[in-house]
């Protein structure tokens, strides 16, 4: 992949790295980080080198009477942002209609004057949710400005934000459809939850976790579900499933998603992993109709927090998808204690940086 913003904007990092190259650097680097563990072959899991960013968002900078694109500049050339002319990691529709919409919005000085960020979520459809954020005033005036954006550009939803206040024009969802080893699956992605940025990557992800829990008997608690990306399909493969999250709307979107897939051996609760490791420890009734052997965890960066480590450990089998190799580490630690390491792979979610997106699955050893 080539792209002008090579060597000046501080997202790329390694722009200056085959990508093969920097599959192979990343392998090492796991390798050497997790050689305190009797890990297998890391199995190297990649995905197209350039558009595969199905979401991305962006500093606005105006200079003049004309408007640019801006990404925080690389460590080396100090803090703050730089103008940028295109980025070549994001989705071909959102690739496609960037600049074309920033033109527009320079026409408008209602559109343009104080607009900070603009947001952007893709589907494979090439439809898209378009978040302007402002920092002064909105109001519902700007619903005329908006509908003659939606005339040059159909197919985007448009989100207004400023500081405590949103407008939506005229739905902050989109619905997804995944194929997955030739089974399609719709679901309904909200705008500022949390989704997979990397669309090949996660149909991979989906396929390595579908693969790896076939042959686990007994229920499936899954913690940190954000929409039911990775419940859905893997519901096929228990006779329950429960599964939680934080986010209210992610829920409510995982709650739709298994009604559209036609899954109905899911219960989704809206709880934090904490609270929900609570539930065991005061054997509550919601948990006393499922075999609690097998658990999947997808958390945030900061991975888990003592007490769900504490209620995961309790699991024969885990599945581990991680995007921070450091808090998958220090958590190992614990959960590889009396476990098998019986898969590790390397998901390349973020070509061109460092960040590292990781799957294990763990089994107890007799
Ligand atoms: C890396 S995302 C994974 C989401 C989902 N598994 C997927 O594949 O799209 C982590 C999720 O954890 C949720 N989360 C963050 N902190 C949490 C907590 N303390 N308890 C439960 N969920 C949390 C976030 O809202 C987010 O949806």
């Amino acid at each position: 992949m080539t792209c002008s913003s090579f060597g000046k904007c501080g997202s790329c990092v390694l722009w200056q790295m085959p990508y093969d190259e920097q599959l192979e650097m990343k392998k090492e680097k796991l390798k050497e980080m997790f050689s305190e563990f009797n890990i297998p072959e890391i199995e190297v899991i990649s995905g197209p080198d350039e558009h595969f960013r199905a979401r991305a968002e962006f500093r606005v900078w105006h200079e003049d009477d004309k408007s640019y694109y801006a990404m925080r500049k690389r460590k080396e050339d100090g803090r703050g942002v730089i103008p940028i002319e295109e980025c070549k990691i994001v989705d071909r529709a959102i690739y496609e209609v960037m600049n074309p919409l920033l033109r527009e919005i320079e026409k408008n000085e209602n559109l343009r004057f104080k607009l900070y960020e603009i947001d952007f979520l893709s589907n494979s459809k090439g439809e898209l949710i378009v978040t302007l954020i402002y920092h002064k005033k909105v109001d519902e005036s700007i619903a005329k400005d908006i509908k003659k954006l939606k005339e040059k550009f159909p197919q985007i939803d448009f989100i207004v934000r400023k500081k405590g206040r949103k407008f939506v024009f005229d739905k902050n969802y989109l619905i997804e459809e995944l194929d997955i080893d030739g089974k399609v699956y719709k679901y309904k992605i909200i705008e500022n939850t949390f989704s997979q940025p990397n669309r090949e990557i996660n149909k991979k992800m989906i396929s390595w976790a579908l693969k790896n829990s076939k042959e686990l008997k007994g229920d499936l608690v899954e913690l940190y579900c954000g929409n039911g990306n990775f419940t859905i399909p893997l519901s096929e493969n228990f006779k329950k499933v429960i599964a939680t999250e934080i986010n209210k709307e992610s829920i409510e979107a995982a709650t739709f998603n298994a009604e559209m897939n036609k899954r109905d051996n899911i219960t989704f609760l809206a709880m934090s992993a904490a609270e929900f490791s609570d539930l065991k420890k005061e054997n509550s009734p919601l948990l006393s109709s499922y075999d609690l052997k097998n658990v999947l965890i997808d958390p945030p960066r900061a991975g888990l927090d003592s007490k769900s480590r504490e209620f995961v450990n309790e699991f024969d089998n885990i599945i581990y998808i991680s995007c921070n190799p450091e808090t998958l580490k220090r958590d190992l630690e614990t959960l590889a204690n009396g476990r098998k390491i019986k898969a590790f792979a390397f998901f390349d979610q973020f070509p061109y940086t460092n960040h590292m997106e990781c799957g294990v699955v763990l089994e107890r050893e007799n």
